[in-house]
């Protein structure tokens, strides 16, 4: 349920914060754009953040506590790669970002003719919105079985 609902949660901040890149780089409006770019700048990477370890650490307790475990089925090992890759960019690569383009925000607002690296902005919320789909995909038709499957019916073969 935690984990479910930590997903939701990490979906929901990713697409408001994909809202709040394109308004920051593509609107014809310098209030909004200002706005926009302060509100990026203010608050994404913590609930980013916080949503996304508490999806790691309930799918960390899933995993352990069922039958799936974390290195036994492809859907799970999968994930668990994505979660971890997507920590590691949103601390690395998008904290980074935010004092930029708070100051954006605050030059536009104030009439300043000054532009930023779309990039920076629209790209965090693009990988992170494709990876959590994947990841939701993947959980819900749980496909390609074990990782071991092959050698354990090898083995099962030679047992007999
Ligand atoms: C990358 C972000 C993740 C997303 C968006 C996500 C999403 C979901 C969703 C929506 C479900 C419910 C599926 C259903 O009931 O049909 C689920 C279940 C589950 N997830 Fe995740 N998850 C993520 C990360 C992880 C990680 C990192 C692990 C473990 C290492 C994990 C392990 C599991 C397990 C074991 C289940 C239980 C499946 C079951 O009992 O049916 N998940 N996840």
């Amino acid at each position: 349920m935690a984990h479910v609902l930590s997903a939701s949660a990490w979906i929901g901040i990713d697409v408001l914060v994909a809202v709040l890149a394109a308004v920051c780089v593509g609107s014809d409006d310098p209030v909004r754009r200002g706005l926009a770019g302060q509100a990026f700048g203010t608050f994404v990477w913590w609930p980013m953040a916080v949503s996304a370890l508490i999806c790691l650490v309930t799918g960390l307790v899933l995993g352990w506590g069922t039958r799936w475990g974390l290195v036994r089925f492809w859907w799970v090992t999968i994930k668990l790669v994505l979660n971890v890759v997507l920590c590691t960019l949103i601390l690395v690569l998008l904290r980074p970002t935010m004092p930029e383009a708070y100051a954006y925000g605050v030059a536009v607002a104030a009439g300043s003719p000054v532009t930023m690296e779309a990039n920076g902005l629209i790209m965090p919320p693009i990988v992170s919105l494709t990876a959590l789909t994947v990841a939701t995909v993947l959980s819900v038709y749980k496909p390609w079985g074990r990782i071991r499957q092959l050698e354990q019916e090898g083995a099962r073969r030679r047992s007999r």
